[in-house]
């Protein structure tokens, strides 16, 4: 069993090096002592020795790696369905609490039935939606049809928050949950926030559980995303905290108090920006989101903002933008720290 025995300095560089060259073995562990490393490795194709540092061993006693439990195996071996198919079964799924969402190829329609009792079963869900496709602008309201049972209303756990939703009447983007723990910890005390889309609390509810806002605002416009916010104000026992608002943030949020606003909708931001300049007291941040063409990043959101600053009369600084996921193709989700004054 071969391995590269090297000192604890330049292990991690070395670990790197040979994970790029594809020499490390995956399926025995790295052992550490207190002088040395032992990297277990294939092979040695690419790589000097004497310029590491580093020797070659024959590992005595190595150490094997648990496998990985993969469900998507899990459920490719249980299925029963032609054998040709299973390579269409879908590889990526959103499980939330105990539904799961998944899109369906086609070639798979007759067999629904059968593939979503081995899915419910594998990711231990009593419910199967399919991901038809597309949602319902303004009010994103995806679009899903049950294959399997009929209660689509579950509370997800995630980040020591719990969400409870109607998951085939709203959205839960689990590729945000980066940025969902951004916000949970980004409060200052005091702060006094508002959230100006704040569908049923994905950011709104992780502030008032890990961080201590005097008061956030949270801003609904859609009534069924309204209803589950107000539950899950009670579940999080954050009600000192949110004062959860029915209404167009155009109309309803207050202007002039915030100390910081998060805009978590993706579209139309320049109907909204100025809005949130308003919003803002003093000075404060806005956490502004947006979907824009790769090839127009980093300008176009910046652009965005500094307009509506000038129609205003406020000064900003971009402190930071992020890439929150790929949103299309050549699309991105991007995340932008305004600090506004
Ligand atoms: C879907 S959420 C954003 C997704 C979320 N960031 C996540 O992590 O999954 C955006 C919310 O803004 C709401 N909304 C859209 N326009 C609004 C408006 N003018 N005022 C208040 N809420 C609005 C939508 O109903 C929706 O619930």
């Amino acid at each position: 069993m071969l391995a590269l025995r090297i000192g604890r300095e330049k292990a991690e560089e070395l670990r790197t090096k040979l994970s790029e060259l594809g020499l490390l073995d995956g399926q025995r562990k790295i052992v550490e002592n207190k002088e040395h490393v032992e990297i277990p490795v294939t092979g040695l194709e690419g790589i000097d020795l004497d310029e590491w540092g580093a020797k070659s061993i024959e590992q005595e006693s190595p150490v094997e790696r648990a496998p990985v439990y993969d469900p998507h195996i899990e459920i490719g071996k249980k299925v029963r369905i032609p054998f040709e198919l299973i390579e269409h079964l879908p590889s990526k799924w959103e499980q939330l609490g105990d539904v799961v969402i998944y899109k369906l190829d086609e070639r798979l329609r007759e067999h629904e039935k059968e593939i979503a009792k081995v899915y419910a079963e594998v990711l231990g869900a009593k419910t199967i939606l399919e991901d038809v496709g597309g949602v319902e602008e303004d009010i994103r309201r995806p679009k899903m049809r049950a294959i399997l049972g009929t209660e689509t209303v579950t509370v997800h756990k995630e980040n020591g928050v719990l969400f409870k939703l109607d998951t085939k009447r709203l959205m839960f983007s689990s590729g945000n949950i980066d940025e969902r723990v951004r916000m949970a910890k980004v409060c200052k005390d005091d702060d006094i926030v508002v959230d100006m889309f704040a569908g049923i609390g994905y950011f709104s509810i992780p502030m008032a559980v890990h961080s201590n806002p005097a008061e956030i605002y949270s801003i609904e416009i859609n009534p069924v995303a309204f209803e589950y916010l107000c539950e899950n104000v009670k579940l999080n026992k954050v009600e000192k905290k949110v004062c959860p608002i029915n209404g167009d943030c155009l109309e309803a949020a207050p202007e002039g108090l915030a100390t910081r606003v998060v805009m978590g909708y993706l579209r139309r931001g320049e109907l909204y920006l100025p809005k949130a300049m308003r919003v803002i007291g003093d000075k404060g941040i806005i956490h502004y989101h947006e979907t824009c063409p790769d090839a127009l990043l980093p300008d176009r959101p910046a652009f965005k903002v500094h307009n509506a600053a000038e129609s205003e009369g406020r000064k900003v600084e971009i402190l930071k933008q992020r890439r929150v996921k790929s949103y299309a193709p050549g699309v991105s989700h991007v995340v932008l720290d305004i600090s506004v004054s």
